[in-house]
């Protein structure tokens, strides 16, 4: 018998946390061939190898290399080259994770192909669809036919969009299953990066990448500032993703804290370390003994509420309102003001998530893998029917 052809999709850093336990599941179950593609989204080993080698993930299968572009080209890109892997390993199901543009390109391409979606971490909505994770959400969300959420208001937003009832399943979430799968490995870790000048000193962590904060320099002038005055609390470190290290230089304060002295011997308050982007692990340790996150991104809003770790999401909406719900994270914009008030509120102590989120228990994968066993029934013939 033919086993079920399942083509997993990775892209972007992201994509990584949320798909490797998956992986680990279906390799686990013998009526799945699984096969992973990385569309090479982000490209860079600091930004994709070294996940893989830290989250355990097998080498991909089929690598796209599509690399950097404008959304319309790299979407287009993807498209063409997934297609073609399509054709050539006549997949049961595709997989796409998260909200980058290798989920929507992917997803697309497969449903047009007749090949059912399966989407982890659907039905999130920030509402704001300036934002292009927003429409990559919305566009994968309305082709898939199974749709995994994460939290409740995923489940919500779904079913106010008209998705039937019984595609949505809520799972809990994957990408805490890698922290829960990985987190018992920091601290066997040598000692060495960032952490090991940390000696007790309290400090800040930081990243910050969306468009919305680093492209135009007078947003992320603003961004300098804030960590500036948050540095003057605590020394703060800022791992900076490519996009945000390529802007530093056009913008005057961070042109200075590119050239600032980065000798990283001991950390000092007033002081702002650069750091590049770090390894899952390296990152996850980093996370867990600071004392607050300043961040824009998604995932980290969902890590520290897991950890209980203070978190300031320095955009005006979030498509993860849990977080927000728990108390642990809270949406602060640019106001340094209110965000001075806040790290004073934390430095004090008694800030933090106030519980769990349902189901964020480390078997989300399971679940997913369990409702694809039941779901997708083993193929009569051996190729998917093409549309039109
Ligand atoms: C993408 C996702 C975003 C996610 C983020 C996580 C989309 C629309 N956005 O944003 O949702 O939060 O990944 O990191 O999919 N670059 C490198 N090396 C790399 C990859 C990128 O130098 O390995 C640089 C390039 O200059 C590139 C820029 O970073 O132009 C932005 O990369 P891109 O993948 O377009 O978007 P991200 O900002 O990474």
């Amino acid at each position: 018998m033919r086993k079920i052809h399942i083509l997993s999709v990775v892209g972007a850093r992201p994509n990584f946390m949320k798909m490797a336990p998956i992986l680990r599941q279906l390799s686990k179950r013998p009526e799945f061939a699984s096969y992973l593609v990385h569309t090479g989204q982000h490209y860079d080993d600091a930004m994709s190898r070294v996940f893989f080698r830290d989250l355990g993930m097998p080498d991909a299968d089929f690598n796209l290399n599509v690399g950097s572009a404008s959304h319309a080209v790299q979407t287009a890109e993807i498209m063409k080259r997934f297609e073609e892997t399509c054709n050539q390993v006549k997949p049961d199901l595709v997989i796409v994770a998260g909200d980058v543009n290798s989920t929507l390109a992917c997803s697309l391409t497969a449903v047009k192909l007749g090949v059912p979606v399966a989407h982890i971490e659907a039905g999130l909505r920030s509402f704001d669809r300036s934002m292009p994770e927003e429409i990559n959400r919305i566009v994968t969300d309305s082709v898939a036919a199974h749709l995994f959420t994460t939290e409740e208001s995923g489940t919500h937003n779904l079913r106010r969009e008209g998705i039937a009832d019984d595609k949505i399943h809520f799972v809990g979430n994957t990408m805490i299953d890698s922290l829960v799968h990985c987190y018992k490995l920091i601290d066997e870790m040598p000692l060495n990066g960032p952490i090991r000048v940390v000696n007790g000193t309290p400090y800040f962590l930081s990243t910050i990448h969306r468009p919305s904060n680093v492209d135009d320099p007078n947003q992320l002038s603003r961004v300098i500032s804030i960590l500036e005055s948050a540095s003057e609390i605590a020394p703060v470190f800022f791992v900076t993703h490519p996009r945000t290290r390529n802007r530093l230089r056009s913008i005057k304060n961070g042109d200075r804290l590119m050239d600032a002295d980065q000798s990283l011997d001991r950390i000092n308050r007033g002081l702002i370390y650069l750091l590049p982007p770090l390894p899952y692990l390296e990152f996850l340790r980093l996370m867990s003994k600071s004392k607050a996150l300043l961040t824009d991104s998604g995932g980290i809003q969902e890590e520290t509420t897991f950890l209980r770790i203070p978190c300031l999401t320095l955009r005006n909406n979030t498509e993860r309102p849990i977080t927000i719900e728990l108390g642990g994270n809270k949406l602060v914009g640019l106001d340094c003001q209110t965000i001075i008030c806040c790290l004073e509120q934390i430095m004090e102590g008694g800030w933090g998530s106030r519980g769990t989120p349902p189901l964020w228990d480390g078997h989300a994968a399971e679940r997913v893998v369990n409702v694809l066993q039941s779901r997708c029934p083993l193929p009569t013939s051996s190729t998917p029917t093409p549309l039109g």
